[in-house]
């Protein structure tokens, strides 16, 4: 596909032309006073990289797997949901373009599309993440579609107790919910279910389903011993892209003492301001088998569809490859943390 657009920058700026002021502010903010927003930028900036120098980096391995899902480049697309508001085609635009970009999906739990919908209209694998609205019914029924739709795994976000003060939307009076209400598939039935879940529910779901568990939104290491314990296959470090608790830690600071929690034994994806590839080489140095990314994919969908999802997509691959090099790493699974250190 010849690129539309040639840096990432571009993308976003095409984004915010083009989307309704309130549809922007939805996407780009977080809660109340976006400490936690800015704070995941910050930390990533203040990280430098190592440079070695005469290494022979003519080939860069970029490729890894995660739960067993071999991947061409160790980046996949966060969940969102609200797609159907950055383009009329939402979930399913999304996983063409992420099939365009070779790259893994993650399908929010508030799709706007149906799971099987989805699953048919692009070819690239794809992961589901839970939002546990409704009973167990409720995520049985649904999970069981997950697994005949062929989805991977299934992540449980575990962040969204109740749902946070987002003061861009508040001051604007817009509800995303009513906003979504245009998406074909019907809402979750019970939006305040998830502040009653504990461990409990985590044994629970262990043992509903067939697909490898994971649990997206642990930020301490106390945290992640106990998914361990729980039999979960997958850790994702997240402050929800600064959506939640406002006043995180960053997720990037959270990020290795969890790592050294986990110790191999799960998967760890981590997400929260990765823009960059050298975002993206930080978050691998420092634990993470996988990069996540929200926004800089958003950008993409909003600028032009799978298209610009797969250009965005294209451009922080090339931006990887190329840091990787200049920074003498030729293989993202042996980057070790020290190639990544803090400075201010
Ligand atoms: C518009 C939007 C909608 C989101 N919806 C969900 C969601 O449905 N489920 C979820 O687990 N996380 C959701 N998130 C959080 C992302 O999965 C991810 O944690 C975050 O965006 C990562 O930060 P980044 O956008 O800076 O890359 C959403 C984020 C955005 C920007």
């Amino acid at each position: 596909m010849a690129q539309r657009f040639v840096t990432l920058p571009e993308i976003r700026a095409e984004a915010r032309k083009t989307l309704p002021r309130e549809v922007w502010n939805f996407g780009e903010g977080g809660t109340e006073t976006e400490t936690t927003l800015r704070r995941n930028r910050r930390a990533l900036r203040r990280l430098a990289i190592r440079q070695d120098i005469l290494v022979d980096v003519r080939e860069i391995d970029l490729t890894t797997s995660l739960l067993g899902v071999p991947l061409s480049w160790p980046v996949a697309i966060a969940p969102m949901g609200g797609l159907v508001l950055f383009h009329p085609e939402g979930d399913v635009e999304m996983g063409r373009g992420a099939e365009a970009g070779d790259t893994l999906q993650f399908l929010s739990g508030a799709t706007g599309f149906a799971v099987e919908d989805v699953a048919r209209t692009s070819r690239g694998p794809k992961m589901f993440q839970l939002y546990h609205m409704g009973d167990r019914a409720w995520v049985a029924d649904l999970l069981a579609r997950v697994e005949a739709s062929g989805y991977h795994a299934v992540v449980l976000t575990v962040d969204v107790q109740v749902y946070s003060r987002r003061e861009r939307d508040i001051a604007a009076r817009w509800s995303p919910r009513e906003a979504m209400a245009v998406a074909p598939n019907p809402r979750p039935p019970d939006p305040t279910y998830p502040a009653r879940l504990t461990w409990d529910d985590v044994a629970w779901l262990k043992k509903t389903t067939r697909l490898p568990v994971g649990l997206k939104g642990i930020m301490t290491a106390r945290d992640a011993r106990r998914a361990l314990d729980a039999g979960v296959a997958l850790v994702w470090v997240s402050n929800h892209g600064g959506r939640q608790l406002d006043s995180t830690q960053a997720s990037i600071d959270a990020l290795p003492p969890i790592a050294d929690a986990v110790a191999g034994r799960a998967a760890i994806v981590v997400d929260g301001g990765f823009a960059r590839g050298t975002d993206v080489l930080k978050g691998l140095a420092w634990g993470a088998d996988v990069v996540a990314v929200g926004r800089t994919v958003l950008w993409g969908l909003a600028a032009g569809g799978a298209p610009g999802v797969a250009n965005a997509l294209g451009l922080l691959r090339e931006e990887l490859r190329t840091s990787m090099a200049l920074a003498g790493q030729t293989r993202v699974r042996a980057l070790a943390r020290d190639a990544v250190f803090r400075v201010d």
